[in-house]
């Protein structure tokens, strides 16, 4: 039998290092390539540049075998490569909806020009449907003599803060191939998540290109469904909570991705279902997909609805109101700001005037890159010193373990807006505090009135906070 192939991972972003580390320390000899030095030299040393749970234990291991390096040198992976995985970022191009293919086309034609002897070329990367047979093409003609290039495409599922277990244990394999030789060559390249009976789909490149782009609209839509209901909870004082609940509990629909509250962000599903609709349109077949328009719309409102909420319960201006903001990454375990709802609204309150301290408890850094006018603070107290408004916007378990009586000295006033539905409720008003959450009904026990700032402008004024919600 053939000996197991030698693998490189091209692109060392979430995707590509977990990838690089997981096939590592699962006995394969790795090379990974990134074009940023810096990031390569810091994988080297056993540093992740990024914040991902149980994967810098992992990485010292796979490093200390000696079967995984990280390099700069194309040549170098050609080379060594018998299948090689290209994990680049598609993100999303200014100005328009589609994917930005750039990264993806550079590394297959990069990879292409190099290599003189047959090997596999997989794709990792959500792209267009229709992208690996253009690669497959363009890599053909560019090849040099004696080289023999398949293309492959097999999707990655995986979640960040979960990446390393989704990866070594995935739900599903899906190879997108042309040819027996292609399946061969994967199967032996992940031969020993096979060898656990994961399920697996061998199919052709398109099918295996577009179950990552219905698997995440899927998802989007799921959680949009909960939000749309959401909205509808708050025009007749109806419970999302115990409306999802209720839904989740019916085995055909299920609980997973039904947690209603300030919507979808990330590196992935806001930029794929874009994408996905953008392609679609291209395909002539737009009106298919249309819905997934609807499902970004019901997203992004999300995020005004919390602002106008929050501008709400502060008496309905922001100016000069100090707003704690409790978290910034897209979602919890995870330093990812990258098209972060939880940012995006602590931005809209700045905007509106509002004093906005932020704290994240790994994503302050990026976010600070992001967006450097708002104040970042050191620790959760911090935060909340002298806050009129303290907002859940990541739910961190942190945050939803953090005692409501002793967040209570912090803060000027005891006024939490939860848009995660994180929070336990009936601890938080035990504490004192007047709840605030998206598509649940404001039970404030008795009208109170509150003076909800003496700054600036707002000085002084005074607010009925048991309206309800218009
Ligand atoms: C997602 C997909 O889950 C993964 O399969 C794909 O490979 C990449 O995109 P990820 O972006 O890491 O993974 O995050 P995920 O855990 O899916 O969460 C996405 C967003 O949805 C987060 O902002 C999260 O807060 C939000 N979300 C999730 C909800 O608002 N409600 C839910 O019920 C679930």
């Amino acid at each position: 039998p053939e000996r197991a192939p030698r693998l490189t991972v091209i692109g060392t972003g979430y995707l590509g290092a977990t990838h690089a580390v997981a096939m590592a320390y699962l006995g394969f000899e790795v090379l990974g390539v990134d074009i940023d030095q810096r990031k390569v030299d810091l994988l080297n040393e056993g540093t992740v540049p990024f914040f991902e749970p149980g994967l810098p234990e992992k990485l010292d291991e796979a490093l200390a075998s000696g079967r995984l390096r990280f390099t700069t040198d194309l040549d170098q992976a050609a080379e060594f490569g018998d299948v090689h995985f290209v994990c680049v970022g598609t993100p999303q191009q200014m100005g328009s909806e589609a994917a930005d293919l750039r990264f993806v086309d550079s590394a297959f034609t990069e990879l292409a020009r190099r290599i003189t002897r047959k090997v596999l070329l997989v794709g990792k990367s959500t792209v267009p449907i229709g992208t690996a047979e253009r690669l497959t093409t363009l890599v053909q003609e560019i090849s040099p003599l004696g080289a023999e290039l398949e293309v492959a495409w097999n999707p990655e599922f995986l979640r960040e803060g979960f990446a390393v277990q989704d990866t070594l244990h995935p739900d599903r394999l899906v190879f997108g191939v042309t040819s027996p030789w292609a399946e061969d060559r994967l199967r032996a390249a992940f031969e020993p998540i096979l060898t656990e009976g994961t399920p697996l789909i061998v199919t052709d490149l398109a099918t295996a290109e577009l179950v990552k782009s219905a698997a995440n609209s899927f998802l989007a839509t799921k959680i949009s469904y909960i939000n749309a209901m959401s909205e509808v909870c708050e025009a007749t004082g109806a419970d999302v909570v115990q409306l999802a609940e209720a839904l989740g509990l019916d085995e055909r629909i299920g609980s997973k991705f039904l947690k209603p509250g300030l919507g979808f962000g990330g590196g992935c599903l806001p930029k794929d279902i874009r994408s996905f609709k953008h392609r679609a349109e291209e395909l002539g077949i737009g009106e298919a997909v249309a819905f997934l328009g609807e499902v970004d719309a019901i997203n992004v409102r999300r995020r005004l609805r919390t602002v106008a909420l929050i501008r709400q319960v502060a008496g309905g201006d922001l100016m000069g109101v100090r707003v704690a903001a409790l978290g910034a990454a897209f979602k919890p375990d995870s330093d990812d700001v990258r098209d972060a709802p939880a940012l995006d609204v602590a931005r809209m309150l700045y905007l509106e005037g509002a004093i906005v301290s932020v704290y994240d408890p790994e994503a302050s850094v990026n976010a600070h890159r992001v967006y450097p006018d708002l104040e970042y603070a050191a620790s959760l107290d911090q935060a909340l010193v002298g806050a009129e408004v303290t907002v859940l916007l990541t739910e961190w378990q942190e945050f939803r373990t953090a005692d409501p009586a002793q967040m209570g000295e912090q803060v000027r006033t005891r006024t939490v807006v939860d848009t995660r539905n994180a929070l336990d409720a009936d601890r938080f008003r035990a504490a004192g505090w007047d709840y605030w959450a998206l598509g649940r009904p404001h039970t404030a026990p008795v009208p109170v009135q509150v003076v909800v700032s003496n700054r600036s402008q707002a000085a002084g004024r005074v607010v009925d906070k048991s309206a309800d919600l218009p």
